[in-house]
């Protein structure tokens, strides 16, 4: 197998894109990519302020990494959930340290625990449905802080897996309003920052082979709370076809934002309110992270 560009041993086969790459050649491809989709779905503008939201995973690693090469003002933002079972929350927030330190990006550690005096655990006793209240923790947390810092958007890193997993779950039930949010961009409105997901049209095996190249060292620990992973059998069998239809994966979801507009009539949601006690929009007053976190009743 050899390089597209050089013709030397290559590293990397990517089947869906039929080539194969030596490292150096894979590096600027994969560069080139994220860089395409940066502009096509207008996520920053050139040098722009960006959060990432690094989890530990290799995904949002990545996504760190390739904004910060691109030349982008990155900043990490780690939400500390207070996890210790499975060294979980303690070695996530290492991984992030040592890549942050590594790279040189800055990185903020918001941890519950040191802001409300309890974590993740601490609420599980009296929520049943812990990894849904998590997710809403996180995301305003990340919403609150980007606001906050003034970037111009927040980063994740889900990856096209993700995105086409999703899409393909969502498909299947016919669910309108996710249908209009599954986009790689949501725009900034008011009381909300701009979402963007740079991996979005990246697949696992090429962000594998980065993360490996850069030497990414991510968390190993998962998260003791964590039901089955998400999607876990629409990704099987969006993967099984993949093997057959080289590129599949990736022309359904890119297909699906060519479409999306289709969507948006759907996208009415309840009526919003503004939060008394964060200020920020939400369905109720106050917000669930508030009447949790900051018991506001
Ligand atoms: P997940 O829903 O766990 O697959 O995470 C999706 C994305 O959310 C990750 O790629 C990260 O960008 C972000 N994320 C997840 N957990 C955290 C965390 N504890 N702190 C900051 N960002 C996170
Ligand atoms: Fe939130 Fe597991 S990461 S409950
Ligand atoms: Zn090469
Ligand atoms: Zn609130």
């Amino acid at each position: 197998m050899k390089c597209r560009v050089c013709r030397g041993e290559a590293f990397v086969k990517l089947p869906a894109h039929n080539a194969a790459f030596c490292p150096e050649h894979f590096d600027a491809f994969f560069l080139r990519q994220i860089a395409r989709a940066i502009k096509k779905y207008r996520m920053l503008p050139p040098g722009g302020r960006v959060v990432v939201a690094l989890s530990g995973g290799k995904d949002s690693l990545v996504t760190a990494l390739v904004l910060h090469r691109l030349g982008y003002q990155v900043e990490g933002l780690f939400v500390d959930l207070g996890i210790l079972e499975g060294d979980f929350s303690p070695a996530s927030r290492q991984a992030c340290e040592e890549f942050c330190a590594v790279h040189g990006v800055p990185l903020r550690v918001y941890s519950l625990t040191a802001e409300f005096g309890r974590g993740i655990p601490d609420i599980a006793r009296r929520y049943p449905r812990i990894c849904a209240l998590c997710g809403v923790t996180k995301r305003h947390v990340m919403n609150e802080y980007t606001l906050a810092v003034g970037a111009d958007a927040l980063a994740t890193g889900h990856t096209l897996d993700d995105m086409a997993a999703a899409l393909f779950a969502n498909l299947l039930r016919w669910d309108l309003h996710y249908l209009a949010k599954g986009l790689p961009v949501l725009p900034a409105e008011e009381g909300f920052a701009k979402k963007i997901k740079p991996l979005a049209l990246q697949a696992e095996n090429e962000i594998r082979a980065f993360a490996a190249l850069h030497e990414i060292r991510p968390v190993e620990a998962v998260c003791p709370y964590a039901p089955e992973a998400k999607f876990k059998r629409y990704k099987s069998v969006l993967n099984e076809l993949e093997e057959k239809s080289p590129g599949l994966k990736r022309a359904f979801y890119e297909g699906y934002t060519q479409q999306a507009h289709r969507f948006k009539e759907e996208t009415a949601r309840p009526p919003l309110v503004t939060c008394a006690v964060c200020g920020l929009p939400a369905t109720n007053s106050p917000c669930t992270f508030c009447r949790i976190w900051r018991d506001a009743t």
